[in-house]
Formats: C-alpha cells, structure tokens, sequence
C-alpha cells in the first residue's frame, strides 16, 4: 500500500524495468502483459521517463495487452489500439512487430482462430515474465467478468453492464460503448510468470477487499490471483481502505 498512486506506480515501473534490463543482460527479450484504463497511466509516464533520461530500452521487449473492445477499429480514439500508442509505445524505442493487442477489426467468422493464434503468440515468445491488470468493479480482470472460468483462455466475451456504465465516460453514451471485447482468459493471464495488479481509489475499495480477502470464487474472477504464486496487488491508501 503507497501513499499515492504517483508513488506506487513509480514503484511498479521500477519493477518492470529490473524485469526489462535483467532480460536484456542474458540477451533475452522481456515478455510484457500490459493494460489500458486509468490505473497503469503513470506507470507507463514512468517508463517513458526513465527511457528518455535512463537509457532504458524496449528494443527487446514484446507486449500482449489484455483486450480490446470489440468491434472496434483500429483507428478510433476510444480504442485500446490508440490508448496504448498514446500512452506508451509512440514514446519508446518498441519494435511495432513486437506489439501485440487483440484486434478490434476481426470478423466475427475470424475471431474463434484469431484468438487461438493470439495465445499460441504469447506461448511462442516465452510466455509473460510480468502481467499488469488493473480491476473492474465487477472484480474483472482484463474483460473476464464473472463468471469467467479459471481455465478461460482469449476469446470474445459480453461485457458486464456495471462495466459499460464505468466506460460510459469515455464513450459519452451508454448505446455507444460497445457491448462486447476480446479478453485474454483468467488461464492466459495465470500463465505469467509474475502478476502485478494495480487499484487506486475509494471507488476500488470494496472490489479490492473481495478481491484481497474474499473466497476465490469465478463471481470475482480477480480472486483466482489468490491461487497463483507470485501476485503483488499495488494500492494507493484509498483502495486499501477496506482491507481488514
Ligand atoms: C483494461 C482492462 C480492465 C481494466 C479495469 C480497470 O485493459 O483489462 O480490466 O484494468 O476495467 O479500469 P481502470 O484502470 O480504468 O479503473
């Protein structure tokens, strides 16, 4: 738990970079599970800093993000495609071959092969040496609502309506959010080497603690992490306000 978001997300920058160089030493690429939404942003400031002034390298980094709204162009503002460039990789020196994000643009014939090739792509770079999530109020993670099984691996899903109500902001009506995404599964996300999963807030706390404290159960699919060896859930004192 860190005094502020700022803070936190410092630190988990500070990890992903040990995990970037470290990679790097043994002339081995880092395997990168990334996120949108509002939780990771300072985090990827952080990096983007620490590329410009501490020579931190993404030459041999491949990423994977978690999902992408569904159907969603590849071009639209509102979509994870133009958040993660904005965000991250037009600031850093990433390999545009090594990027990975679901593809909002797939037809709905394409989307069962395409989301089999997109885990075998994950496997076939060595698997996620860190995933980064944040959580939903539903207790998703990437869009695995409840419901969504342990053994879940990407597909396309139907997003929960307390989640296209928290998108509602940034696609300023509800008819306008789209009603599905492609997630990668809870299995997708397990199989990284280490998880770590970010909440900053009040409006996180009571997620946060079922999350945290509550039985592992697929109606929070963020309570599978309990299971999985080596998960750091990182707060700020706001989302941390219910934990006993
Ligand atoms: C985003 C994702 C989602 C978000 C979650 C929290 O790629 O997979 O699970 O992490 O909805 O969103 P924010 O960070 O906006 O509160």
């Amino acid at each position: 738990v860190f005094k502020s978001n700022q803070i936190g997300s410092i630190a988990v920058a500070e990890q992903i970079a040990r995990i970037i160089r470290s990679k790097a030493a043994k002339g081995q690429q880092a395997v990168l599970g990334l996120a949108t939404g509002s939780s990771p942003i300072k985090v990827y400031d952080e990096l983007i800093r620490m590329h410009r002034e501490e020579d931190l390298s993404f030459e041999h980094v491949v990423t994977f993000n978690l999902d992408e709204y569904y159907p969603m162009s590849n071009r639209s503002t509102k979509g994870y495609n133009y958040f993660m460039h904005e965000q991250l990789f037009n600031h850093v020196d990433i390999k545009p071959e090594n990027i990975h994000i679901p593809n909002g643009e797939i037809s709905i014939q394409e989307v069962h092969d395409y989301c089999a090739d997109y885990e075998r792509k994950i496997d076939e770079a060595g698997g996620l040496d860190v995933q980064l999530l944040g959580i939903g109020r539903t207790g998703h993670i990437g869009f695995n609502e409840p419901g969504s099984h342990l053994e879940s691996r990407t597909r396309l899903v139907k997003l929960a309506s307390l989640t296209i109500q928290d998108a509602v902001n940034d696609f300023g009506r509800e008819e306008l959010v789209p009603s599905r995404a492609i997630t990668m599964g809870v299995h997708s996300v397990f199989k990284a080497k280490k998880i770590i999963m970010l909440a900053w807030g009040e409006k996180k706390a009571p997620i946060v603690k079922e999350a945290v404290e509550g039985e592992v159960n697929e109606k929070v699919p963020a309570t599978f992490l309990q299971k999985h060896p080596d998960v750091e859930v990182v707060l700020d004192e706001h989302a941390a306000l219910h934990l006993s």
